[in-house]
């Protein structure tokens, strides 16, 4: 018989995170789910999910002592794919000189600082065949830049950078570290003019990461598992 798998999903309250969450219990995954604080969505997908999803509130990414308890609670867990959602946006249309330092502050310590710690503190927990996955974004890509969004992302690209470090730092790491970029999608975030549903995402981001699945090595990919250019 199969053994049942677990998900971390940090950043679960809405949007994409939730859409992780409700993806990875409609596959029979022990989902544990992460919010700041409780997100009423979750709690209604729970009640769909009873027994499989667990939720864990004050978890704000930026509070590193709220990761600290969180990884002591735990501690005894093990995990089959750990993946850090949680991010935000600020300032997207404005310059170097427009912006207010602290947005900016903001956005760098959230999705590229934070996301990191999540992984150095959770990492040792994650099965040997197991999967270690940030949402990143197509923004992320200094290659592709069309410096669109440009604060918001450089705040990727440092994600990115980051994230080659931390396997640079582990070079024999048999897991999966992988960058994903999940499209332009119809989230708060990605407002409503974007052209992808969550149903059109999400679903595949799931794919790529069972994909690689027991691959070990850093790529940077997209929803269809193609490479992206850093
Ligand atoms: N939507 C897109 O088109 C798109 C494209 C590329 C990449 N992404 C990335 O995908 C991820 C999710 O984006 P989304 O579109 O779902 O955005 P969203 O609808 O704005 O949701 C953002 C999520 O991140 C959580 N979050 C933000 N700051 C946090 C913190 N300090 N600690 C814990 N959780 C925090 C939010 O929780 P609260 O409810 O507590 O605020 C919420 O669950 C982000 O990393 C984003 O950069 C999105």
């Amino acid at each position: 018989m199969e053994m049942t798998k677990t998900v971390l999903v940090i950043g679960a309250s809405r949007g994409l995170g939730l859409a992780l969450a409700e993806e990875y219990c409609r596959r029979g995954y022990q989902v544990i789910a992460t919010v700041r604080k409780p997100s009423e969505a979750l709690i209604r997908l729970q009640q769909a999910y009873p027994g499989t999803l667990e939720i864990e509130d004050n978890v704000d990414i930026v509070q590193l002592h709220e990761v600290r308890s969180l990884q002591q609670r735990l501690h005894a867990r093990t995990l089959d794919v750990l993946f850090v959602n949680a991010g935000i946006s600020r300032a997207t249309e404005q310059t170097p000189l427009q912006v207010e330092e602290q947005d900016y502050w903001e956005m760098l310590l959230t999705n590229a600082l934070s996301p990191m710690r999540v992984i150095e503190l959770f990492h040792a927990q994650v099965t040997q065949q197991g999967v270690i996955a940030v949402m990143s974004s197509e923004l992320g890509s200094i290659t592709q830049s069309t410096g669109f969004w440009e604060l918001y992302s450089s705040s990727k690209a440092a994600l990115n950078m980051l994230m080659k470090a931390f396997a640079a730092r582990h070079p024999h790491d048999p897991r999966a570290l992988l960058l994903i970029a999940p499209g332009w999608v119809r989230t708060d975030m990605g407002t409503a003019d974007a052209v992808l549903d969550v149903s059109e995402s999400i679903p595949r981001v799931v794919d790529v990461v069972t994909q690689n699945e027991g691959k070990p090595g850093l790529r940077y990919m997209d929803r269809f598992g193609e490479i992206l250019p850093w």
